[in-house]
């Protein structure tokens, strides 16, 4: 069903519910957390995956920071609603599984970076951090899953990507969407994308190892090819990437881009 006076289709959020409620993977029963086979997982993986749940563990400051945004956007904030569930599952997941790998994180250690709030003053500039985000996130999540040789940390992997694609999928409709209404230029986008910066840079000090670690071991191109596309569908011709791959690669570079 097309939104109201929207000048383009976009994904409305009671068909993004239904795939959302149809595809859920449930915690306890669809997870083999008996069947974990330590031997299989690498310490390289626990340190990856240690990191991946912090970002994921920083959901509820993510909600502080995004909800006033859209506060006053029906499917937006709606959206926000399962988004932050679903990342807040993951962390829970993650955090079992490496519990159960011998690896601890502590309640500390997740809440201290959210005392620090990031305030956005446009909502382009949410929807472009989150949004491309998820382009590396949900190739970065399928690719552990396919490179692993632990059963379970194959299947969990696969979930978390499932979902990571889905959340996807909303954000490049509604950046389609967005584009369309404001009338947003290349230029525009160009000009914000130079400030990118993916989120978990506001949850984790390693950031950026991390980031050129999975860039290097799991995500590679893909996520800029894939980018490039959808921007040029999206805004047309002009979006220049390379900044943004130099920026989020380097350390002296970094900060949040809000
Ligand atoms: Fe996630
Ligand atoms: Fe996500």
């Amino acid at each position: 069903m097309p939104h109201q006076n929207s000048p383009t289709l976009r994904l409305p959020f009671e068909k993004f519910f239904a795939v959302s409620e149809k595809h859920r993977w449930r915690m306890e029963k669809d997870v083999d957390w008996d069947g974990i086979q330590r031997d299989l997982v690498t310490e390289q993986e626990l340190v990856t995956l240690r990191r991946a749940a912090l970002v994921e563990g920083f959901t509820p400051g993510y909600a502080a920071d995004l909800v006033p945004v859209f506060v006053d956007e029906p499917e937006m904030s709606a959206f926000f609603s399962i988004q932050h569930y679903e990342e807040f599952k993951h962390y829970h997941a993650l955090r079992r599984y490496l519990k159960l790998c011998g690896v601890e994180i502590e309640d500390q250690e997740v809440c201290e970076p959210r005392k620090s709030r990031t305030e956005y003053s446009d909502p382009l500039i949410v929807i472009l951090k989150f949004g491309v985000s998820e382009i590396f996130t949900a190739i970065f999540y399928r690719e552990i899953s396919r490179q692993t040789k632990e059963p379970v940390l194959k299947q969990l992997a696969h979930f978390i990507s499932e979902d990571e694609y889905r959340h996807l999928s909303w954000y490049t409709s509604y950046l389609e969407w967005y584009v369309k209404k404001h009338k947003v230029t290349a230029e525009q986008v160009t000009k914000a994308l130079g400030h990118y910066q993916h989120q978990g840079l506001d949850a984790i000090s390693d950031w950026i190892d991390h980031w050129n670690y999975s860039g290097q071991t799991y995500t590679g191109r893909e996520p800029y090819v894939y980018l490039a596309k959808l921007l040029r569908r999206t805004v047309g011709k002009g979006v220049d990437l390379k900044s943004l791959a130099r920026r989020t690669s380097n350390q002296a570079e970094a900060s949040t881009f809000q």
